[in-house]
């Protein structure tokens, strides 16, 4: 199973777990205030190893959306990333680090909305 390290944590998990999921369910206190659907970016995460060269259209194009927000090339989507491989992550935005009352809705074990994949532009 590939395994996924936060800082000095490391865990496995069964393959295509999407990366938001991995981390909650192991401890990692990430946001996903739009329930995992591309929308928020509060799972943005930062990788130290192992990004994947691929990403959906709909991570891509929330990233490209905002010309005066520059997160594309600094931040990739958690809850748009299946873990197919080793990976070491940064999470940005931290449930206990934040105003929110919660980490928003669970997102569903699938990724949301049906992921098209491309290469990494
Ligand atoms: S963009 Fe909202 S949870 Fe990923």
């Amino acid at each position: 199973m590939p395994k996924v390290t936060v800082g000095d944590k490391s865990f496995e998990v069964p393959e295509n777990t999407r990366l938001v999921l991995a981390l909650e369910d192991n401890g990692v206190d990430v946001l996903h205030r739009c329930g995992g659907k591309a929308r928020c970016t509060t799972c943005r995460v930062r990788f130290e190893a192992g990004e994947p060269e691929q990403m959906t259209q709909a991570e891509y194009d929330r990233l490209t959306r905002d010309a005066d927000d520059n997160l594309y090339g600094n931040v990739r989507l958690a809850c748009q990333i299946p873990v197919t491989h080793d990976m070491v992550v940064e999470p940005l935005m931290r449930l206990s680090a934040s105003e929110y009352d919660g980490p928003g809705a669970r997102p569903k074990d699938d990724i949301e909305p049906g992921p098209v994949f491309i290469d990494k532009p």
